[in-house]
């Protein structure tokens, strides 16, 4: 309803119920569980869920959050010994308190990483690093953190080791590491690798990089629960990351999810319901989590890439998906 016409009706209204402004009639986080899928979610953080209709939009159509910044390495932790917990705890106290589960976003990342943690060069010293960040992190947030990303980013396209402070120090050995430390420290957490361009199934990064490695790395008894593909596309791509989930569940991982849904369009708007499908096809894909609510608040916003417009109404994506669940 316009406000115009609210106004207009003001007087007559004493007796009605609040009039909400309008936004989406049906949310598809209820829509995918009764799918018999986990969650629908998105990333937000304190300034987004305090600015506009945000909160308002993601307390009815999104059952989780990830924090999409407020939980980095150098956010929590910029100095040695120093901890800054206020954004990521504005984050999960607002999820707590609305029933919403979190992906916990992220533990070890070669970026968005603290300069400290960067110039560390001494084997032990970084183990030492990296067990001390994960369970001062984790005991935090123990029993409220539902997946946590424990490594983020770590292949190069070539499905190799990617260069980064952990590479280079401690080789794969700090896959363990970190997911040993993470497991030790919230048994009830599930632990995701996540990446992204793992979006075409027979693409380096998806076969040689994480299926292969993955795989062996299970076989280790390293304390993996799931891959996590971002999903940071451009139009047309949402066929090839619905193929590419199955690839990935192969790996012999229990779980897999779309951690950080975007699509950048053209013309195609069959994207986002390609995507929706293949989740719903694979039954280890538990959930999809998009990166952000309105257009012009995604990290990427040429291609007005999400599921609402700036004036926080659903666009023809969210219809897509409501229809494509409603089946
Ligand atoms: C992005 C955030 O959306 C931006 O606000 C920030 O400036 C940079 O990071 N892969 C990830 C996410 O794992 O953490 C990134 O988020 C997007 C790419």
């Amino acid at each position: 309803m316009k406000a115009s016409l609210l106004f207009l009706l003001a007087p007559f209204a004493a007796a009605a119920p609040t009039v909400e402004p309008r936004q989406a009639a049906q949310s598809i986080d209820a829509l995918i569980k009764a799918k018999g899928k986990e969650y629908f979610g998105t990333c937000t953080d304190q300034r987004l869920l305090q600015t506009g209709r945000n909160a308002a939009i993601i307390e009815a159509n999104f059952g989780s959050v990830t924090p999409e910044n407020s939980m980095k390495w150098e956010s929590l932790n910029p100095q040695r010994g120093v901890y800054t917990w206020g954004q990521a705890d504005y984050l999960v106290n607002w999820a707590t308190q609305r029933n919403k589960t979190i992906r916990g976003h992220t533990l070890v990342w070669h970026s968005q990483l603290a300069g400290w943690v960067r110039n560390i060069n001494n084997r032990n010293e970084l183990i030492g690093v990296i067990e001390n960040h994960i369970k001062t992190v984790m005991d935090r947030y123990k029993g409220k953190i539902y997946h946590w990303d424990v490594i983020n980013e770590m292949f190069n396209e070539d499905g190799s080791l990617r260069p980064s402070v952990f590479s280079n120090v401690l080789r794969d050995e700090f896959v363990g590491i970190a997911f040993r430390a993470a497991r030790a420290a919230d048994p009830s957490a599930k632990l995701y690798i996540n990446d992204y361009n793992l979006d075409q199934p027979g693409y380096a990064k998806v076969t040689r990089g994480m299926v292969d490695n993955v795989r062996r790395w299970l076989s280790q008894g390293i304390p993996i629960d799931g891959i996590g593909t971002q999903g940071h596309l451009q139009a047309g791509q949402g066929a090839g990351l619905a193929q590419t989930i199955r690839v990935l569940a192969g790996s012999g991982v229990k779980e897999v999810a779309v951690t950080e849904l975007d699509i950048q369009q053209g013309t195609n708007t069959q994207d986002y319901a390609n995507v929706v499908r293949g989740c719903l096809d694979e039954p280890k894909c538990v959930g999809i989590t998009v990166w952000g609510v309105r257009d012009q608040d995604s990290w990427r916003p040429q291609g007005n890439p999400l599921l609402f417009d700036g004036n926080y109404n659903p666009k023809a994506n969210y219809n897509s998906i409501v229809q494509l669940l409603s089946r």
